[in-house]
């Protein structure tokens, strides 16, 4: 067989051991394999390259992907449907492997439909995607968020401060769940749930009583902050040049009402970009090598139009058109665990 794979949406820790495993379990079954550079865009505009077992020699513990990635979406591109089916022709492919996120997972449901042999691996820092417990690149995120939260522990108690953490998981609390048990956040504002800033004025007046002059709220970048029980606060929504909505400001908007509500000093460390950078940990390495070695068996057993998740601790099988356009809020349970230390 002849098999494409691809890497599209923003990138993160694992890209590169999927691609690995993907390339290794292909080759090792005597099938060939290309990479498409750069996403769908790649696919858009046939940039291809044959990927040999030297090529992907070393790349497991590297962050970032050897294909590149981009945010475009055929979808949204005049004519790009056709382009892409016909550039898939052209390269004369029996399937194609997608890595990728939410808007990935929407595009292979439609190529599906169009009748693309298409099996995708799940990929996010944000843990969003429906059906799989985790998905690439989550773990190294929030052990990057872990990190910065331990250090800012030091200095916000040095200083009596109150901390803000901004961190990503776009219109789920996933990061911000999971850094902030691990770091012991006295607070965590996610999408999920509205918290009233008065609550957040309560915790550190508590906290001062018992001469904690110090607290760690952690904010995820789309978390709705409700003003005395009246207006929502929420970052602006803004769009990046391919429609996609832009994310980020809401650690200093709720750092301005604190200041205004309470004598503390407050300061804010967004985190951005660093949690998707660097290397991925052995969990996220372990996790693309498996759902890449079992995307390959799904394609050489030519179960089309289906994603490999994590379920428990085993890679099973879902259709694509049943995870795509849904999202995965943080799990109730887990939330209710981390209020238990709130304050
Ligand atoms: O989906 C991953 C993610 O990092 C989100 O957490 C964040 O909102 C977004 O991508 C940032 O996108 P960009 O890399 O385009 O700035």
């Amino acid at each position: 067989m002849k098999i494409a794979v691809l890497t599209g949406g923003g990138d993160c820790p694992g890209l590169n051991a999927a691609i690995r495993a993907v390339v290794r379990r292909a080759l090792s079954q005597g099938d060939r394999i290309i990479g498409i550079l750069e996403g769908w865009k790649g696919l858009l505009d046939n940039k291809v390259k044959p990927l040999t077992a030297e090529m992907t020699s070393g790349i497991l513990p590297l962050g970032g992907t050897i294909l590149g990635t981009a945010r475009v979406n055929p979808l949204k591109v005049r004519g790009g449907i056709k382009k892409c089916l016909a550039n898939f022709r052209r390269n004369k492919l029996d399937a194609l492997i997608t890595v990728g996120g939410e808007g990935t997972l929407r595009i292979a449901a439609a190529f599906a439909e169009e009748g693309m042999p298409i099996v995708c691996v799940p990929k996010t820092i944000d843990n969003d995607a429906w059906g799989t417990d985790y998905t690439i690149g989550f773990d190294t995120a929030v052990q990057v968020a872990t990190e910065a939260i331990d250090r800012l522990h030091t200095t916000a108690e040095s200083h009596n401060r109150v901390m803000i953490v901004e961190v990503m998981g776009r219109h789920a609390g996933w990061i911000a769940t999971y850094a902030g048990i691990a770091g012991g956040a006295d607070a965590i504002l996610v999408p999920e749930e509205t918290f009233d800033i008065r609550d957040l004025c309560r915790i550190i007046e508590k906290r001062a009583k018992r001469k904690r002059r110090f607290s760690i709220f952690v904010v995820s970048e789309d978390a709705r902050i409700r003003l005395d029980g009246k207006k929502i606060l929420r970052t602006p929504l803004r769009h990046d040049e391919y429609g996609d909505v832009k994310l980020g400001g809401i650690g200093e908007f709720l750092a301005r009402e604190l200041r205004r509500r309470t004598d503390s000093e407050v300061r804010v460390t967004v985190l951005g970009h660093v949690q998707r950078g660097g290397t991925p940990t052995a969990f996220d390495r372990i996790l693309a090598t498996r759902l890449g070695v079992f995307a390959v068996d799904l394609v050489k057993a030519r179960k089309f139009g289906m994603m490999a998740v994590l379920q428990g601790n085993k890679i099973r099988a879902i259709s694509i058109a049943e995870s795509a356009g849904k999202l995965k809020p943080v799990d109730p349970e887990i939330a209710e665990t981390a209020r238990v230390f709130f304050g």
